[in-house]
C-alpha cells in the first residue's frame, strides 16, 4: 500500500494480485455506487466490484476518447439523478485511463462531489492516471480541457487485470514508467535497460507511482515540479495530433522523449525501445508541418515560450523554459534520415 498524503485529500493505494476480488474490505461500497466501465474492458471486473457493493448500478460506455465527453457525463449524472444516489452514495471507474478522468469528473460534479474510488485496469492507468485527481473530458476536439482537480478516496491496482490487456497497450503504459525513471528514479529505468521488465511487473508499476506520488504531494495543482511528469509530451502531443489514431499516446511520449535527451540518454531510450519490440516510424509517417502546428497550438497560451523537460543524464530531469522556435529546432535534427528518430 502507498499512501499518497495530501492533507484532508489523502487517499489509500492499494496494490496487489487479487485485490478486484476484496473490493468490498478496502473501499467503503455499503451503499449506491455507479460503477463506470467500457465495452473493452473485460465486464467480470466491474461485476466483480458490483458484487461487494450494497446496491450497484455498471454503467458501460463505449470504448475510446469519444466517452470523454460532456454528452456521457451527462447520461451519467442522470442515471446517478434517476436513480436518487443521495451525497453519500459514490462512483467507482474500472478501466482505463479514459473511464478513470471521465468517472473522476462526474463524481465532482454530482451533488458538488461524491467520493470517487478508481480500479485502473491498464498499465498506463495503474502506474500514472489513476492517482494525481486530474480529471477531465474533452470539448470541440480539444483533450482535457474541461475538468477539475478532484482526488480519489481510494485507488485499488490489482495487476491481474492485466492479463488480459493486449501487448501494444501493454507497452503504451509503460513508456510513461519509463518517462518516470528517465526523469526521477535511475533504478526504474535500469529495470528496463538491463532486466526483463516481466519479471518486475509489479515492482514497476510501485515504483512509477512512487516517483508520480513524490511530485504530486509537492505540487498538487501543477504550478511547478508536477512539470517534470511532461517529459516526451510537448513534442508527443505535436505527433499524437498529426497521427491521427495511429499511434498510441504511450507511443507518442516514446517519440517525444528522443527529442528532448542527450545524446546518451537517446541511444538508452532507443535500446529499451527495441526490447519493448517498439519500432520507431519511418520518417515519412509524419507530416512534420503538420506536427509543429500541433505543437505551436498546444502552447499558445504561454505565448512564444514554453516549459519543456530536458534529460541529460538518467534520473536527473530538468524543467526549463525554451523559446517556441529552440522546441521546433528539434524536430529538424534528423530530418534526413530514414527514421523519425
Ligand atoms: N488523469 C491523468 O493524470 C492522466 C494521465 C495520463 C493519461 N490520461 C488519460 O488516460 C487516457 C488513456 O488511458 P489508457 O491508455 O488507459 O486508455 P483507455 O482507457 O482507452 O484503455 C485502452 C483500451 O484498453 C481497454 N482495456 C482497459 N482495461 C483492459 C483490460 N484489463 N483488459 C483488456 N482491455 C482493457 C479499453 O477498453 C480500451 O479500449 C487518455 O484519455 C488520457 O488523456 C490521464
Amino acid at each position: 500500500m502507498i499512501r499518497m498524503e495530501l492533507g484532508k485529500n489523502s487517499y489509500n493505494i492499494e496494490i496487489e494480485r487479487g485485490h478486484l476480488a476484496k473490493a468490498g474490505e478496502l473501499l467503503n461500497l455499503n451503499r449506491k455506487v455507479m460503477i463506470i466501465t467500457d465495452e473493452g474492458v473485460p465486464s467480470t471486473y466491474a461485476e466483480t466490484i458490483a458484487q461487494q457493493c450494497k446496491k450497484a448500478y455498471i454503467k458501460v460506455v463505449s470504448q475510446g476518447e469519444q466517452s470523454k465527453s460532456l454528452r456521457t457525463a451527462e447520461e451519467i449524472l442522470t442515471e446517478m439523478l434517476e436513480a436518487q444516489f443521495s451525497r453519500k452514495d459514490c462512483v467507482v471507474a474500472v478501466g482505463g485511463g479514459v473511464v478513470g478522468d471521465l468517472g473522476g469528473f462526474v463524481a465532482s460534479l454530482y451533488m458538488r462531489g461524491v467520493d470517487f474510488y478508481n480500479v485502473p485496469t491498464t498499465v498506463l492507468s495503474q502506474v500514472d492516471s489513476s492517482i494525481g485527481g486530474k480529471t477531465a473530458v474533452n470539448l470541440a476536439g480539444i483533450k482535457n480541457i474541461i475538468g477539475a482537480f478532484y482526488q480519489p478516496k481510494a485507488v485499488l491496482i490489482d495487476p491481474d487485470t492485466l492479463n488480459s490487456l493486449p501487448e501494444r497497450q501493454i507497452v503504451n503504459g509503460l513508456f510513461e514508467a519509463i518517462k518516470m525513471g528517465a526523469t526521477s528514479d535511475k533504478e526504474l529505468f535500469d529495470l528496463f535497460l538491463n532486466d526483463d521488465w516481466k519479471k518486475h511487473l509489479d515492482l514497476i508499476i510501485e515504483k512509477a507511482l512512487l516517483v508520480k506520488k513524490h511530485v504530486v504531494e509537492q505540487d498538487e495543482k501543477e504550478s511547478h515540479l508536477r512539470k517534470i511528469l511532461n517529459y516526451g509530451h510537448t513534442i508527443g502531443h505535436g505527433f499524437e495530433s498529426a497521427a491521427h489514431g495511429r499511434y498510441l499516446h504511450g507511443e507518442c511520449v516514446a517519440l517525444g522523449m528522443l527529442y528532448m535527451s542527450s545524446e546518451e540518454v537517446q541511444e538508452q531510450l532507443c535500446e529499451i525501445y527495441e526490447k519493448l519490440g517498439f519500432e520507431l516510424p519511418e520518417f515519412y509517417t509524419f507530416d512534420l508541418e503538420e506536427v509543429k502546428e500541433a505543437i505551436t497550438h498546444d502552447k499558445k497560451a504561454n505565448g512564444q515560450s514554453c516549459s519543456i523537460v530536458y534529460v541529460s543524464e538518467i534520473g536527473h530531469g530538468s524543467i526549463e523554459e525554451w523559446s517556441m522556435d529552440e522546441v521546433l529546432d528539434r524536430l529538424e535534427c534528423n530530418e534526413d534520415e530514414e527514421y523519425i528518430w
